[in-house]
């Protein structure tokens, strides 16, 4: 079970309504009502006739305290119309997996079961999940009902290519349960508090060549920096991540990923990034200085001992940055310090006009799921945070971003 308070997640208290169709995908719904449940969230869940043949509403009434129907007819004891009382309390209608009938229906807003007229009833944002062989989804009836659903707002996260139930292979797969989940809370916080924002991250470690295999680098996992792309994406920023070489799953509904090497690419992906951005987070690690040489061949062992590694500065992206921002762009750094942490970070932001540093002691945090950190703004305010997950720090520090004066 996750702990909400050490880790708190874009479902916590949200109310769901997953509707569950008749496709063999249906046992994919049991994995995302789990994950729904244990983030927090509270779901009711439809299954259509079709869907209870194949999956027992039993399953999902084991995972979820909410409602778990399927007859629109049958007398409910805490939902005098079923189908109205859902529709009013859902903040989203996911239907996964959505047949090519249920769609149709949908589309021509038919109500003859519980779920097409609950869908019928709701404002709640409409996520689908579609799944089907190739032929039923490519037929011209079902991507005019697509179409139709989408111009009236509905979003749709899949269908995927890949093995199909009947064995063949083509589109029509469903997306996978954390696919889905991604979707769900993309949309869940699109009009969230940084709706409208552009914010750019930059994270992980940069690597300097000393030859084609070797490099001088850091000990930064990427972990800080993609925890404030998935926050800031939860709250409906658009997020542009430059990220040094990490191995880390993309943020959910990320569109603008940079994928960047060096110091000086990073320098050159974040000044062409920030034009137009709102605030600027710049947590990657990178490195200040580089081989002043970089080798063409491998440097071979038998060539002699290695007794100095001339050095040279790389360049400096915040100094950078200090020069072409715009004045409407907040521009928060990080330190990473081993000794006087915020007289440290104080310097820093003074020297390098900050609007927020996060001051990092090292070498508690590189790789670890969790930080300690210290605020420290502008106005000379000292933050001490306790140690909590990147993901609660993250939304600290965005919690601050968007107080500061734009
Ligand atoms: C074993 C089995 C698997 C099925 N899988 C799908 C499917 O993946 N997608 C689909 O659109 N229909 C599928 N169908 C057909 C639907 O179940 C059928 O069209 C049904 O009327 C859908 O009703 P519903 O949309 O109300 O759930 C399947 C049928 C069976 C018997």
């Amino acid at each position: 079970m996750i702990d909400q308070a050490a880790h708190p997640s874009p479902f916590q208290d949200r109310r769901v309504l997953l509707g569950v169709a008749g496709s063999i995908a249906a046992f994919k719904a049991v994995s995302i009502l789990s994950v729904l449940v244990q983030e927090g969230a509270g779901v009711d869940v439809i299954l259509t006739e079709a869907a209870a043949k194949l999956v027992t509403p039993l399953t999902f009434q084991a995972i979820t305290a909410g409602s778990v129907l399927t007859d629109m007819f049958a007398p409910q004891p805490d939902a005098h119309i079923p189908h109205v009382t859902l529709a009013e309390r859902a903040d989203v209608l996911l239907i996964a997996p959505a047949t090519a009938h249920t769609m149709a229906k949908l589309s021509l807003g038919l109500a003859d079961n519980l779920l097409s007229a609950t869908a019928l009833s709701t404002s709640a944002p409409l996520l689908l999940a579609p799944a089907m062989e190739s032929g039923m989804w490519l037929h011209p009836a079902t991507q005019e009902h697509v179409a139709r659903l989408r111009e009236r707002g509905a979003t749709f996260v899949g269908p995927e290519s890949g093995h199909l139930a009947s064995g063949a292979s083509g589109v029509g797969r469903m997306a996978e349960p954390d696919v889905v989940l991604g979707a769900l809370r993309l949309l869940l916080g699109r009009n969230g508090p940084l709706a409208g924002k552009r914010i750019v991250v930059t994270a992980g470690g940069t690597r300097e060549p000393l030859d084609p295999v070797r490099f001088l680098g850091n000990h930064s996992s990427g972990r800080m920096g993609f925890a404030l792309a998935q926050a800031a994406l939860d709250q409906g920023a658009a997020v542009t991540l430059i990220a040094g070489p990490v191995s880390l799953p993309r943020p959910y509904g990320l569109r603008d990923y940079v994928s960047v090497t060096t110091a000086a690419q990073m320098a050159e992906a974040t000044l062409a990034a920030i034009a137009g951005a709102d605030a600027l987070l710049m947590a990657a690690a990178v490195a200040d200085f580089r081989p002043a040489n970089t080798a063409e061949q491998k440097i071979k062992k038998e060539k002699g001992a290695f007794t100095s590694l001339p050095l040279e500065r790389t360049s400096d992206i915040l100094a950078l940055v200090a020069r072409e921002k715009s004045p409407g762009l907040k521009v928060i750094g990080f330190a990473a310090e081993t000794s006087d942490l915020v007289a440290n970070a104080q310097d820093k932001l003074r020297r390098k006009a900050l609007d927020l540093i996060v001051a990092n002691p090292v070498p508690a945090t590189f790789g670890a799921g969790e930080s300690e950190v210290t605020l420290v703004d502008r106005a000379g305010k000292v933050t001490p945070l306790p140690r909590q997950s990147k993901r609660a720090v993250a939304l600290r520090i965005l919690e601050e971003v968007r107080r500061l004066e734009p």
